[in-house]
C-alpha cells in the first residue's frame, strides 16, 4: 500500500507524462523500450489513482481498520461499510430513511381549485409559485447530477457514500414532488422547466452551481494534490453551503409563508417535507467539509478561507437578486428587504458552521417561524394535516 508521501511524489511525475494517442512503434511480440515504459507508466498511474471501490479484488489482503479510513484519497477497501469511523454519517443515513415520504401522499385538491380560480391568488402570489417551481424543478436534478456524477466517486468513505445514495434518492423524490405539483396544477411544463434557461434571476443561480461541478464531473478528474483537493472543497461549499444552504431559502420561505396563510397548502406541505430533507443534506455537507478540514488542515489555508467567504457572499448576493425579482412589492407579509436580512442571517449561519467569521454583524432573523418548521418532527405536522407514516412492504396487498 502506498503511503501519503509516495502518493504525492508519484502523482507529480505522472501528471507530466502523456499517454493519450501515443503511437505504437513496433509490431513484434517483443516490446520496444517506449512501449514497455508506457506499460510501466500505465501501471503506475493505476496505483496512484484514488480507489473507487471497483478495483480488481485483492484476495487475501489485510482487513480494513478504522484508522485506514479517510474522507478523501483513502486507500482502504471502499466496499466495506464497517468498521464505522464516521458514526454521524451513518446516523444521518438512518435519520434520512426514518423521514421517508412520497409526493403522492399529499393532497393537492385544494391547491388545484385555488390555482384554477383566478381571483384567489394575487398576481404576485402566482409569480412566486411559478418562480419557485421553475427554479426547484431543475435545481434538484442539478444537485443529484453533481452527487452522482461528480461527488460520489471522490468521497472515499463507505458510510458517507451510504448517505450520498440516500440523499440522491431524496433529490429524485424532490424533483418528483415539483413535477407532481406542476402537473396537478396544470401549469405550462415547457415554461416551468425552461425557466432556468429563460428567466435571468433563476438562470444566474443555476449557472453559478453548474460552474462548481464542471471540472469535477470530468471522469479523469482526480483528487490527491492540494489544488485538486481544494477544488473538491469548493464543490462541497458551492453545493451544500450555497446551493442547498442559501439558494433554496428564498423560495422555501415564500411558499411556506403562503401555506401559513392557508393558501396552496398542498404545495406548501410538499415544500415543508423537502425543507426537512434539505436541512439534513446541508448539515451532512457541513460535517463532510469540516471532517475533510480536520484530516487535511493544509487545505484550509488563509487564502482558501477568503475564497470560501467570497463564495458565500456571492451566493447571498445572487439570492438577494432573486428575492427582488420574485417580490417586486410586499407580498405574504414579507418583502425583498426583509428577505435580504433573512438571507444575510442565513449566510452568517453558514459561515459560522464552516468556522468562518460572520460577515453581516447584527442581522436578525425576521422569519423565526422558519426555524420551527425546520425542526419539525415527523409526527408533528405543521399544517395539521394527516400524520404521514410511510407504508413499507408490510402494507402490500396481495389480492
Ligand atoms: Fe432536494
Ligand atoms: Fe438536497
Amino acid at each position: 500500500m502506498l503511503n501519503w508521501d509516495d502518493y504525492h511524489s508519484e502523482h507529480h511525475e505522472i501528471s507530466s507524462a502523456t499517454f493519450v494517442g501515443q503511437p505504437s512503434t513496433g509490431s513484434s511480440e517483443e516490446k520496444s523500450p517506449s512501449e514497455s515504459s508506457f506499460r510501466n507508466q500505465s501501471m503506475d498511474i493505476e496505483k496512484t489513482k484514488v480507489p473507487t471501490g471497483l478495483e480488481e479484488l485483492e484476495v487475501g489482503a489485510g482487513r480494513v481498520t478504522v484508522d485506514e479510513k479517510a474522507m478523501i484519497n483513502c486507500r482502504a477497501d471502499l466496499n466495506q461499510l464497517v468498521p464505522f469511523k464516521y458514526d454521524w454519517a451513518w446516523q444521518k443515513y438512518l435519520d434520512g430513511c426514518a423521514n421517508h415520504w412520497m409526493p403522492q401522499e399529499i393532497n393537492m385538491t385544494a391547491d388545484v381549485a385555488t390555482w384554477k380560480n383566478n381571483d384567489t391568488l394575487s398576481e404576485d402570489e402566482r409569480r412566486i409559485v411559478k418562480r419557485s417551481l421553475g427554479y426547484f424543478s431543475t435545481a434538484d436534478s442539478l444537485v443529484a447530477n453533481n452527487l452522482v456524477l461528480a461527488l460520489y466517486r471522490l468521497i472515499t468513505n463507505p458510510e458517507c457514500r451510504q448517505y450520498l445514495l440516500r440523499q440522491a434518492f431524496e433529490e429524485a423524490i424532490h424533483t418528483h414532488a415539483y413535477q407532481y405539483c406542476i402537473e396537478s396544477l396544470g401549469m405550462d411544463e415547457g415554461e416551468v422547466f425552461n425557466m432556468y434557461r429563460e428567466v435571468p434571476s433563476v438562470s444566474k443561480k443555476a449557472a453559478w452551481s453548474i460552474s462548481h461541478t464542471k471540472e469535477l464531473s470530468d471522469p479523469n478528474f482526480q483528487t490527491g494534490t492540494i489544488e485538486s483537493d481544494q477544488r473538491l472543497l469548493r464543490n462541497l461549499i458551492g453545493f451544500y453551503a450555497v446551493t442547498e444552504g442559501i439558494f433554496f431559502y428564498c423560495g422555501f420561505t415564500q411558499i411556506l409563508s403562503m401555506g401559513r396563510r392557508n393558501k396552496m397548502t398542498g404545495v406548501a406541505e410538499q415544500f415543508q417535507y423537502i425543507l426537512r430533507d434539505e436541512s439534513m443534506h446541508l448539515n451532512f455537507g457541513i460535517d463532510v467539509i469540516n471532517q475533510i478540514k480536520l484530516e487535511n488542515p493544509h487545505l484550509w489555508s488563509e487564502e482558501f478561507k477568503e475564497e470560501a467567504i467570497e463564495m458565500i457572499l456571492e451566493g447571498t448576493q445572487i439570492e438577494i437578486e432573486y428575492a427582488r425579482d420574485t417580490m417586486p412589492r410586499g407580498v405574504l407579509g414579507m418583502n425583498a428587504s426583509m428577505m435580504e436580512e433573512y438571507l444575510q442571517f442565513i449566510a452568517n449561519r453558514r459561515l459560522s458552521q464552516l468556522g468562518l467569521p460572520e460577515q453581516f454583524p447584527g442581522v436578525q432573523n425576521p422569519f423565526p417561524w422558519m426555524s420551527e418548521i425546520m425542526d419539525l418532527r415527523k409526527e408533528k405536522n405543521f399544517f395539521e394535516t394527516r400524520v404521514i407514516e410511510y407504508q413499507t412492504g408490510g402494507a402490500l396487498n396481495w389480492d
